[in-house]
């Protein structure tokens, strides 16, 4: 077994396929709370993967996950992480996975998941797919508004972290979801009030 991935809330372990994402204690928080938290989340994130994944591209949920270890088991994605790659690929095959991301967020908004977390870091690219991981901050609610904050979060990311094709890729996801989703015109239009309160905020900082 061994240890691939250390994030602020859980470790990440890859043993032969399997990866096993366990939740780590925060030492600040009481422990009877702690341990609540990362129940919750640990729960949270296997419902809404079992749900996701009979719709889009998610790691299977494997036996021995439990909510009370604060474990998840899943499928190992032996794939590209968008956040390291996406900038590497031809224009032709960027436009067709950012494509592929449009198309991923909308099906998966069909169903009324919001993911909550959507940049290039949760995305992992297998043969020609796109793979949405991290589902610990996900939920489930039919409103525009968060299905705007979503598509808001891939253009923050994309606008930090892939900045030399921001415009091309983000229209490119647009082009997808719109394809994929059948209210896409009051998402994006929601998505511009979101934007535009968000460059409100970063100017009336400090
Ligand atoms: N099922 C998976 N297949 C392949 N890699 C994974 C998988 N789950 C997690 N990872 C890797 O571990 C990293 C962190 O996992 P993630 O679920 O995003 O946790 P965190 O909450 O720490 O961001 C991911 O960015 C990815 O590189
Ligand atoms: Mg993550």
């Amino acid at each position: 077994m061994k240890l691939i991935n250390q994030g602020a809330e859980a470790k990440i372990y890859l043993d032969k396929n399997i990866i096993i994402k366990e939740r780590i204690p925060k030492t600040y928080r009481i422990k009877e709370l702690d341990e609540k938290i990362r129940k919750q989340r640990t729960r949270r994130e296997i419902s809404m993967l079992e749900k996701a994944s009979k719709i889009i591209n998610v790691p299977k949920i494997l036996m021995g996950s439990s909510e009370k270890e604060f474990k998840i088991f899943m499928e190992f994605i032996d794939g590209k992480k968008l956040s390291e790659s996406l900038d590497l690929f031809d224009d032709k095959k960027r436009i067709e996975i950012c494509n592929n991301i449009g198309k991923e967020v909308a099906l998966m908004h069909s169903v009324n998941i919001i993911h909550g977390d959507l940049t290039t870091s949760n995305m992992i690219l297998k043969d020609d797919k796109v793979f949405l991981i991290d589902f610990g901050l996900s939920f489930i609610d039919p409103k525009v508004e968060h299905k705007a904050v979503d598509l808001h979060l891939i253009r923050q990311a994309l606008d930090s972290k892939h900045y030399k094709n921001y415009e091309s890729s983000f229209k490119s996801v647009l082009d997808g979801y719109k394809k994929y989703s059948n209210e896409s015109k009051e998402v994006l239009d929601r998505l511009n009030k979101v934007d535009i309160r968000g460059r409100y905020k970063q100017k009336n900082k400090n």
